[in-house]
């Protein structure tokens, strides 16, 4: 009987029992999601309600869920992923029921899930990779809700998800929907996590300083998850404005790239260390400042937004270098003019900087391998793949590009790469949200209902004025 299987949990329950006598008998409930229909589509459809398919699943009612730039990776048609998948994989939401096999949650608990989907029982589960889990995808190693290549599992831009391993993919959380942490607990299915593991790919201490190229959600959150761990300076690249006023807003100095060469950029300002003491006594006179600034920017031959800035902003990136530290240089420590740490956030789509409407896949690799130090690190979190078929070339297509790893080799630097394990991260970072030590929400820029995702997708692939962030909304 179609009222017996009715559920009065979604919003389209009259709309389906229409649709569910006239086409849909055997189907049961359908919900709301995100569905990729080719390059550049997307499309609200009406989808079949999960089930629990695995006595260790739960099904989740999201009432947050998020749009990621690695969804643009499929949507701009720059991926092996066919039309038909529900896209997403950053869910928040509460438990509306579990299988037999889930020990730890029950209907009603509200948790964050990890975008990635693992056994937690394999030799990687085991070592705390759950982005590598070994059984999850008959593809590749790891798997992931909604995306290219992570396996068949349905994405998280729906009104309901299946969870499979939900004893390890749930993370438990306080509170209720909608509450003052809706929007911080939300960066915890993946952005959040990501931008701390940059900082360990690029193994940022205390004391160091690190650039961050590329200002989305990801590098934003890497150059905060920076300064929460004590980086001294923390440079954000990028040339969209908003973003880079995000970066400043948090105390990371802003890099607009299409002003000139940010790894000129960058030393030159690590340099102001070394003139801080003639510099600082000038302070009480501004004008003097300001022209000690710009001359200061011309022998380095650079134009940089320092110049262009008021004399405030000037003052305020003059005085992020301690004097006292440079006072205690040690001869040859000057030599050490550029970053300990270095982060690419933005991955093989990332922009010529001579030309920013095109793309250049190592322009921000080979940018970080020159501002790097000797015996620095450089973390990759921004997505490389080995299959793009809208690269330029037959060799980019398998994603093989020329790097100079020469001088990668001759500076002594570590790499890392890879998928967050975000299971490794997520309690300690909710904790730090709970504390209020953390509030990663900041990035947000839109909240929008699910009915408005084709549109915010087109917008945020376009990176209109404004598009940093965007959730989707289920709870009111
Ligand atoms: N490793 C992981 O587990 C993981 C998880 C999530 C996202 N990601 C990846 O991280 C990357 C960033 O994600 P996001 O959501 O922040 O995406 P995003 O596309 O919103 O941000 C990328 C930013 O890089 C900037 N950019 C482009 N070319 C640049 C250049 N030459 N120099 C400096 N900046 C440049 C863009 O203007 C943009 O602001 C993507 O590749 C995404 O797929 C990886
Ligand atoms: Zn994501
Ligand atoms: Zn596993």
């Amino acid at each position: 009987m179609l009222c017996a299987t009715l559920h009065c949990r979604v919003s389209l329950k009259a709309k389906n029992q229409q649709r569910t006598f006239l086409n849909f008998s055997d189907w049961g409930d359908l919900i709301k999601a995100v569905v990729y229909r080719g390059p550049n589509q997307v499309a609200v459809e009406e989808v079949e309600d999960p089930k629990i398919e695995h006595p260790a699943d739960a099904i989740v009612r999201l009432t947050s869920s998020g749009i990621c730039g690695s969804d643009l990776h499929m949507y701009e048609g720059r991926t092996v992923e066919k039309p038909g998948k529900v896209l997403g994989h950053e869910p928040l939401g509460v438990i509306e029921e579990v299988g037999d096999a889930v020990f730890s949650f029950k209907k009603g608990d509200r948790v964050v899930i990890t975008f990635n989907i693992a056994c937690g029982h394999c030799l990687n589960c085991i070592r705390g990779f759950t982005s590598a889990c070994l059984t999850v995808n008959p593809e590749n190693a790891g798997g992931a809700f909604g995306y290219a290549k992570m396996g068949p599992y349905k994405g998280a831009q729906a009104e309901f998800l299946r969870v499979p391993f939900a004893d390890l993919s749930c993370t438990k959380l306080p509170g209720s929907p909608v509450d003052k942490w809706e929007d911080d607990f939300i960066m915890l299915a993946d952005v959040f996590p990501t931008g701390f593991f940059a900082t360990q790919l690029a193994m940022v201490q205390p004391g160091l300083p690190v650039a961050v190229f590329g200002a989305g959600p990801v590098g934003l959150l890497a150059a905060y998850s920076a300064i929460l761990q004590g980086a001294t300076q923390v440079f954000v690249v990028d040339y969209i404005p908003e973003r880079l006023e995000l970066a400043k807003s948090i105390g990371a100095i802003p890099i607009d790239f299409t002003l000139s060469d940010p790894v000129a950029m960058i030393e030159a300002l690590r340099s102001q260390h070394a003139r801080m003491d003639t510099l600082l006594p000038g302070e009480r006179k501004l004008q003097k400042i300001v022209s000690g600034v710009k001359n200061l920017v011309r022998s380095a031959g650079a134009s940089f937004e320092v110049a262009r800035s008021d004399p405030v902003t000037m003052i305020e990136m003059l005085r992020t270098g301690n004097p006292a530290i440079v006072q205690s240089l040690l001869p040859g420590e000057e030599k050490m003019k550029g970053v300990m740490c270095g982060i690419d956030a933005v991955g093989y789509q990332a922009r010529d900087r001579q030309d920013p409407s095109r793309e250049n896949p190592t322009q921000v690799i080979s940018d970080l391998v020159r501002l790097i130090n000797p015996t620095g690190h450089l973390g990759v979190i921004g997505v490389y793949t080995a299959d793009d078929p809208g690269a330029y070339n037959e060799r980019a297509k398998k994603g093989e590009y020329i790097l100079p790893f020469g001088q990668l080799w001759e500076k002594g630097m570590t790499v890392g790469t890879g998928q967050t394990p975000v299971k490794k991260l997520q309690p300690m970072l909710r904790d730090m949200i709970i504390a209020g030590v953390a509030k990663p929400s900041f990035i947000i820029s839109h909240k929008i209902s699910i009915d408005e995702a084709p549109d915010a997708y087109r917008e945020f692939a376009n990176r209109t004025e404004g598009f940093t962030k965007v959730t989707i909304q289920f709870a009111k």
